[in-house]
């Protein structure tokens, strides 16, 4: 395999090198192929992958450029820079006493109902200078990397005004030009309704499609427009009226969909040719049909269940059969599932909902990167695409799901650079 460019960096000698070359995205038994290759090598010139194969071929062709870096993987896995499609990173403080009045019974929904949950971050996150809302952002992209996530999708939701949601999502543009971490910027203005519009939602419907999306657009703030599709936040007809309002201004769509009960949230998401339907625990078949049909990804999220003590997931399994496309990630934000460690979903996803290892790394490499429409520059190790590569601490790809709770990565690699070396 020739190279013309030449190596700035040289991974040899991976035990099993997670490719996912293949089909783009991955669907039903298809998510089970990693396109691995057993003792491979990558060479990267700059920010780009030159050549990837049998360790000897690499090293066997690839010119390396002065003060090439080389890597010996002494036989360990190798994989993409994970992708989590579903985040909200950009939040004042956590909320573990929530999670305590959880434990002791209160649910999630009784804990917003009477003002906690995404409205006390609201009141909280006004409250806090943008320069503290970036450094604790920061932190939990930190811990994002280290845990291999090399690009994330990130919401807003927490400001619920055109200018605390507008600070939110320019942190979250300052994060995107000072971290190794990509973020894909999300409003979320649709997350809850705030305490100021409490008895009159209708006006903050309007002020949403009148004044916040057409700045969010205008601004060029964000890529996608959520909403959050629940019973007691946002009905169908309003989601589908803020999301119409969105999809005009020039934003793709995702929702928080059928969560917590069964709204009808994922045919609204499919009827509307959304990029994403998100959480679906209580999806129904005809949902699961349309996703289908209309070629909207499933995010799925069982971080959520997990944390909320719940005992029903998403049926992951029905979805990947019936040709979903199935992507996973952390759901990271301070209520409903405080993680950045996406490893630790695919062990959630193996154990809760079936997955195979494989499929689960096809769900946030792969997949993931469909959802958040990258999938020609990120989630693949192929020839042409972005250096985001993840070393692991382990020679065998299932021992990912299967050793949990411990962080197993050894090296990351971003856009060609080391930014994770232990
Ligand atoms: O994805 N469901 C709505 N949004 C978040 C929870 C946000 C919060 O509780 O702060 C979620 O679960
Ligand atoms: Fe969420």
């Amino acid at each position: 395999m020739p190279a013309e460019k030449k190596a700035t960096l040289l991974i040899k000698n991976i035990g099993q090198l997670v490719t996912m070359a293949g089909p783009v995205p991955r669907l039903g038994k298809q998510m089970n192929d990693l396109g691995l290759i057993e003792g491979g090598g990558v060479a990267v010139a700059g920010e780009e992958i030159i050549a990837v194969g049998k360790s000897d071929d690499v090293q066997g062709h690839a010119t390396l450029a002065e003060g090439c870096k080389v890597i010996d993987a002494a036989g360990a896995v190798v994989t993409p820079g994970l992708i989590d499609p579903h985040t909200h990173p950009v939040f004042a403080s956590t909320r573990e006493k929530e999670f305590e009045m959880r434990i002791q019974g209160k649910s999630y929904m009784e804990i917003a109902q009477a003002g906690g949950g995404i409205r006390s971050s609201v009141r909280d996150l006004r409250a806090t200078p943008a320069e503290i809302l970036l450094e604790r952002s920061k932190k939990r992209l930190n811990r994002l990397l280290a845990h291999g996530v090399t690009t994330i999708e990130a919401k807003s939701g927490y400001g619920l005004s055109t200018e605390s949601e507008i600070r939110t999502l320019e942190v979250i543009r300052t994060l995107n030009e000072g971290h190794a971490i990509d973020l894909v910027p999300t409003f979320l203005g649709a997350h809850e309704v705030p305490d100021e519009y409490r008895d009159k939602r209708k006006e903050y419907i309007d002020l949403l499609i009148n004044e916040m999306i057409p700045a969010v657009a205008r601004e060029n703030l964000a890529e996608y427009s959520d909403v959050f599709c629940e019973k007691g936040v946002f009905d169908i007809e309003e989601s589908r009226r803020i999301q119409q309002a969105a999809k005009d201004a020039g934003l793709g769509l995702r929702f928080h969909a059928d969560e917590l009960e069964s709204t009808g949230g994922a045919e609204l998401a499919a009827s509307m040719k959304a990029a994403t339907a998100d959480h679906l625990v209580y999806v129904s078949d005809a949902g699961i049909k349309a996703m289908a049909e209309s070629g909207t990804a499933a995010v799925l999220l069982p971080g959520t269940t997990f944390s909320l003590a719940g005992t029903k997931y998403a049926p992951a399994r029905k979805m990947i059969e019936q040709g979903v496309i199935v992507a996973l990630s952390t759901d990271c934000n301070p209520g409903s599932s405080c993680t950045e460690s996406l490893p630790m979903i695919l062990s959630l996803a193996s154990l809760q909902m079936k997955l195979t290892a494989a499929e689960g790394i096809s769900a946030v490499t792969v997949n993931a990167a469909v959802t958040v429409e990258r999938s020609k520059m990120i989630g693949r190790l192929e020839v042409g695409m972005q250096a985001d590569i993840v070393l692991w601490d382990m020679f065998d790809y299932r021992e990912l799901p299967y050793h949990y709770g411990v962080n197993l990565v050894s090296k990351v690699v971003k856009k060609g650079k080391l930014v994770i070396d232990k």
